[in-house]
């Protein structure tokens, strides 16, 4: 059974249970969001992350903004496009964030006419929907996903694409699993990825305790382990791709592209339509995150620059989509995307 990432407790009074990412891998332990400002928090300092987790996180936002009470609908529609504004503000590149908050968002302003109520109620349908949505979509990608990788595969990843970054079994990582029930001998190779440390503390704890035999890397080591030939295949998830299929993923996922390209190894992604942003003609749109210094000169409240020393952090990076063999969402497979493919992919 996949760890519940993200979990609606109770009825319309209920509140969100997160696993708390910033403790893993030594501890498991949960935070409770029962206020919108708790829930920022949350998307904000990496309690919840992965453009999937986050999405479906934000969707349960409305709901909370609802709980108040109020005598008209009107407040409460009010409270929610407050909320959906501030959430919006958590964290900019994922854009699974913008989608779900826009969902929530349409489902309240075409409920405002219903009683208190029956509003509340129809926000935490709304926002279950889509968590099972996203469950399902997580399956459908692992199994297309899947067909890439072939008995005997040495698979590298990137950052963490899967139960924790989900509500589901993972994009990246549900390949990874379904290959493993088809009985598929694999092993998996996991980027620590810098900063954060996603890679190592992440996407080990769920590899191991999937029992998926696996090495860690440090990011550096990624080039020597693909020359001597122990890497077959890359996968990794995505925070937001453009029209033309160019991706933005963790920072390191573009180096790891050049890499997989010189070496002539495939590098797939993988992730949920809800990661596409069509209305951006290409990556150099899309915005990039840049955190505090502080996470790489003192990771994990220990110093390892000298005291003052500058430091840049961009949390995620572009890969163009002609380094891109293939992009897996829930509704198939694109091979060499480019902006016709993915058209025509999302076509009705
Ligand atoms: O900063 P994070 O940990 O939220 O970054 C996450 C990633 O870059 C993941 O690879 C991406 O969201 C895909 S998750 C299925």
């Amino acid at each position: 059974m996949p760890v519940k990432t993200v979990e609606w407790r109770g009825g319309v009074d209920g509140f969100l249970r997160l696993v708390d990412q910033t403790r893993l891998p030594t501890e498991l332990v949960y935070v409770d969001a029962k206020s919108i400002e708790r829930l920022w928090h949350a998307i904000q300092r990496l309690e919840v992350r992965g453009a999937p987790a986050i999405g479906v996180a934000a969707a349960f936002g409305p709901v909370i903004a609802a709980q108040k009470p109020a005598v008209e609908t009107r407040a409460l529609l009010a409270r929610v496009e407050k909320a959906c504004n501030y959430l919006a503000t958590s964290r900019p590149t994922a854009v699974n964030l913008f989608w779900a908050l826009e969902r929530m968002r349409a489902e309240a302003r075409r409920n405002a006419g219903l009683s208190p109520a029956a509003f509340r109620k129809s926000l935490l349908a709304e926002a279950k929907a889509l968590l099972r949505e996203d469950v399902d979509m997580c399956r459908r990608m692992g199994r297309f996903g899947a067909t890439f990788i072939k008995g005997g595969m040495g698979i590298l990843t990137h950052c963490n694409a899967g139960a924790l970054a989900t509500a589901g079994m993972g994009t990246a990582l549900a390949s990874v699993f379904t290959a493993r029930r088809q009985k598929k001998r694999i092993h998996v190779f996991s980027d620590e990825t810098r900063p954060l440390l996603q890679g190592a503390r992440l996407t080990m704890w769920e590899l191991m305790r999937e029992r998926v035999p696996c090495t860690l890397l440090c990011d550096n080591m990624a080039a020597q382990v693909m020359k001597e030939g122990r890497v077959h295949l890359v996968v990794t998830g995505a925070d937001r791709i453009a029209a033309n299929g160019d991706a933005a993923n963790k920072i390191g996922t573009y180096g790891v592209a050049v890499l997989a390209k010189y070496h002539r190894i495939p590098m797939v992604i993988v992730a949920p339509s809800s990661t596409f942003d069509l209305s951006i003609a290409s990556g150099r749109e899309i915005p990039i995150e840049e955190r505090g210094a502080h996470e790489v000169v003192e990771p994990f409240g220990r110093r390892t620059a000298p005291a003052g020393a500058h430091a840049y952090c961009p949390a995620f990076d572009v890969t163009p989509h002609e380094l891109i063999t293939a992009i897996v969402t829930e509704r198939g497979i694109i091979r060499a995307p480019n902006a016709a493919r993915v058209r025509a992919h999302f076509r009705p």
